[in-house]
């Protein structure tokens, strides 16, 4: 179903003890919301945060996964293992996992299907290139990323995605995306899932913003009508920053 959510993607920040210190301070200052509130730290940090999170209204994401069961993976986490401590949602495809750890929309699609078969909810990023904008092709870019990882899926699949439309320019550089420009980039989306499935889900379907979202800029952002919440970066490693997000709906 649709929803308002705002997620904080802490990327490669906090260790174990600085997670602690944050999620205490969150717990300290959120307040009920309408809006989900989901909080994705490293792989060292999940288990304790979702402890202390225990019997909130705040859960806990994972930023990765592997597609295979288990195997011989060095350094990989799998589906299961998440599931074991109680994880029950994953971000996929990154634009900093396709940049720079190689992953395509063939690959991800394997990622998709293996969270799915272990039911748990995706955030699944796109986003286009600054080159791609500038050359008015970033439609064509979001929409093959969409139907390359996702449109094998059955309609009944898709209650558990969480689109996320992530400019890759606009990530980590303090540029973000006007709100026009993300809400006619979410629109299309919903035209484009609408085309291929049914106008019932596309409107069910949520799709948060994320590329610099601060403060300042969420109301203006979230208030557009296709916008349903955001992917927070660097501000989610700011409490008063995330708090004040997550407030502005
Ligand atoms: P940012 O990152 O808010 O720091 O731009 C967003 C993201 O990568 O999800």
């Amino acid at each position: 179903m649709r929803k308002q959510i705002v997620a904080g993607n802490w990327k490669m920040n906090k260790d174990y003890v600085d997670s602690e210190l944050l999620v205490s301070k969150l717990l300290e200052q959120y307040n009920h919301s309408q809006t989900e509130v989901i909080i994705a730290p490293p792989f060292t940090s999940l288990l304790c945060s979702s402890n202390l999170l225990k019997g909130s209204q705040i859960n806990v994401a994972a930023q990765n996964m592997h597609f295979a069961e288990n195997g011989a993976y060095t350094g990989e986490i799998s589906a299961g293992m998440l599931k074991s401590i109680g994880i029950q949602t994953v971000i996929l495809g990154h634009s900093e996992r396709r940049a720079y750890f190689n992953e395509t929309d063939t690959l991800l699609a394997k990622k998709v299907d293996t969270a799915l078969q272990h039911s748990m909810r995706i955030i699944f990023c796109f986003g286009e290139e600054l080159a791609d904008r500038k050359s008015g092709n970033e439609e064509v870019i979001v929409e093959g990323q969409i139907k390359n990882a996702l449109f094998h899926l059955p309609a009944s699949a898709w209650e558990n995605i969480v689109l996320a439309y992530e400019p890759v320019w606009a990530i980590g550089t303090g540029e973000t995306a006007s709100p026009e420009q993300a809400q006619d980039m979410h629109a299309f989306v919903r035209k484009t899932i609408e085309n291929k499935y049914s106008s019932d889900l596309s409107s069910e379907v949520t799709i948060i913003y994320g590329g610099s979202v601060k403060s300042t800029n969420a109301k203006e952002i979230f208030s557009k009508a296709d916008v349903d919440g955001g992917l927070i970066g660097g501000a989610a490693l700011d409490v008063t920053q995330f708090t004040a997000i997550i407030n502005a709906f």
